[in-house]
């Protein structure tokens, strides 16, 4: 699937399923699965790295993860996820971040936090040639100024606010907006205002598509969990276990194969995830916040 496919899922009707990845052999999973996009997310500071949030990440971290899933996932769209710092201090610095993650990691769009007080920055970016996918709802770049990690829109003025920067993002170019913990009817308000795909994590079902933190769905971050991640290794264990017991020489399928460890296993959990967004069967009801 091309980006520009990705970005077709609105008006062809198909919702788009992507996952964060941040390494080499996790991203030869995706690239075998029928994940359609990668976002590389500044949540690898938190994932890969050990930091307690994503402010520490850095352009050049954020660079070498995308060097290494390009590599392992050479058939996929690739969004580069521009760091904190990384966009901020004018155009120049954020076309120069951006264009970073295209000529140093051949990535095909980048994403930045914010709405209305980052448009110039999205529109220099897009005037550049390159295609930007905006962030709104909980930014975790900006959270302490919005207290906290929290489901955001509950209130009316917030929703209000929430429809007001996707418009400011559409107005500036934005080729899709990824919202992040926001209720469902509030992210349907989103979608509503404006054209382009909304893309969804925590953010409810009936949305163009819908991204899960890769350690999340394999469930290998222990430290936090929010509530819309849901882990597919459990749903995808069993197949996998009775695939190897009917396989005569479970040691001879894994040297030819290398199909018998966790690369199966995170293969098998992505392609779960993947069918369950274009069933539309996930996010149900127990990771939505209602
Ligand atoms: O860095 C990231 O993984 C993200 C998602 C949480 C949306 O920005």
């Amino acid at each position: 699937m091309s980006l520009s496919s990705v970005l077709r899922s609105r008006s062809e009707g198909k919702p788009v399923s992507w996952v964060t990845c941040y390494d080499y052999s996790l991203a030869r999973a995706v690239e075998n699965s029928s994940v359609d996009f990668v976002l590389v997310g500044d949540s690898g500071s938190m994932v890969m790295l050990g930091e307690s949030s994503t402010s520490p990440a850095t352009m050049d971290q954020m660079v070498t993860f995308a060097r290494a899933v390009r590599k392992g996932a050479p058939s996929k769209p690739i969004v580069g996820d521009l760091p904190r710092g990384s966009y901020e201090p004018s155009d120049e610095v954020a076309v120069m971040s951006a264009m970073r993650f295209c000529k140093e990691a051949d990535c095909e769009a980048v994403k930045l936090e914010g709405g209305a007080r980052v448009a110039p920055r999205v529109k220099a970016i897009v005037d550049a040639g390159i295609p930007v996918v905006g962030h709104l709802g909980l930014t975790p770049q900006s959270s302490a100024q919005f207290g906290g990690y929290r489901v955001t829109g509950r209130s009316e003025r917030e929703a209000d606010w929430l429809v007001s920067e996707a418009e400011a993002l559409e107005a500036v170019g934005v080729s899709a907006i990824l919202i992040e913990a926001t209720p469902p009817d509030v992210s349907q308000r989103i979608r509503s205002s404006v054209e382009i795909p909304i893309f969804g994590i925590g953010a409810g079902p009936n949305l163009d598509g819908q991204l899960l933190i890769i350690h999340d769905l394999l469930g290998l971050y222990p430290d936090f969990r929010p509530k819309f991640a849901k882990n597919y290794v459990v749903d995808s264990l069993r197949d996998f276990v009775d695939s190897l017991n009917a396989e005569p020489d479970v040691v001879r399928f894994g040297r030819e194969t290398r199909r018998d460890g966790f690369y199966e296993l995170a293969v098998r959990s992505l392609n779960l995830f993947a069918g369950e967004v274009i069933e539309g069967t996930f996010p149900s009801s127990d990771y939505t916040y209602l």
